[in-house]
């Protein structure tokens, strides 16, 4: 039977300190009024959503982890959060289009006094076009939102110049990352690297797949709001 804690501290050793923390931010998103993530199993929760929030620092551990990161798209904090609380040297905004998931991430940062954590409320078709926002960051992390093609257009506008973009995927990730080869192209973006991996106990196949920021994003991009979903960029 699977054991979050186990698993944890075999991947971090030395981090202990933070598996409270984790294991509060699991019971209370699944406790939260209206469902956040549509599982309530405490078991089935670490597996699905910790377990695979925190796959990058497994597979992609040589990285430094630190700067200004973006979770788009990012609901209660998945996968940003549990990131963040790894890796206290990550400055992570969490931007999501929904004021609810939110609402809960916001409180549970301030009870558990994650100062490095900052919560925005807004489209990523309009965010990144603020200059506040725009090319400022080192790392953006996107789950469950759409495929790559449409992720590259509101994804890539907020890296820097040799940053870099993780989609969290499934096992058609090579596949999509073919479709999107002219939107990444257009946009910046370039895949580097796909990393496949299982969760424990489930048969699936999950893959990173990682995208560098090689060319500044044109102005034009991202277009209006609901656009790049509905006409996605095509060669
Ligand atoms: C299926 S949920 C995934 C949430 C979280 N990333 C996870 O893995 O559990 C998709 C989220 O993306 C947000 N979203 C979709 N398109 C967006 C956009 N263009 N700008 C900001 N948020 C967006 C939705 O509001 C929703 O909360």
């Amino acid at each position: 039977m699977f054991d979050f804690a186990v698993w944890f501290k075999e991947h971090f050793p030395g981090r202990a300190q933070v598996l409270p923390v984790l294991e509060a931010f699991s019971r209370e998103v699944r406790h939260y009024p209206g469902n956040l993530t549509g599982t309530r199993d405490g078991r089935q929760f670490a597996v699905l959503h910790l377990v695979d929030s925190l796959y990058p620092l497994v597979r992609l551990a040589e990285w430094a982890w630190s700067g200004r990161w973006l979770d788009l798209g990012s609901g209660p904090g998945l996968p940003g959060l549990p990131l963040a609380v790894v890796c206290p040297e990550m400055r992570l905004t969490l931007l999501d289009a929904r004021e609810k998931p939110l609402t809960f991430a916001r409180h549970f940062a301030e009870a558990h006094g994650l100062t490095h954590l900052e919560v925005r409320l807004g489209r990523a078709e309009e965010a990144g076009r603020d200059p506040a926002l725009r090319e400022r960051f080192d790392g953006v992390v996107v789950r469950a939102v759409d495929n790559l093609g449409v992720l590259a257009e509101l994804g890539l506008p907020f890296l820097r110049v040799g940053g870099r973009m993780i989609a969290y995927k499934g096992k058609s990730s090579r596949e999509e990352a073919r479709q999107a080869l002219h939107a990444l192209r257009q946009l910046g973006g370039e895949v580097v690297r796909i990393e496949e991996y299982r969760l424990p106990g489930l048969p699936h196949t999950r893959s990173l797949v990682v995208v560098d920021k090689v060319a500044p994003t044109p102005d034009r991009y991202p277009r209006r709001t609901g656009v790049p979903h509905k006409r996605p960029l095509r060669g």
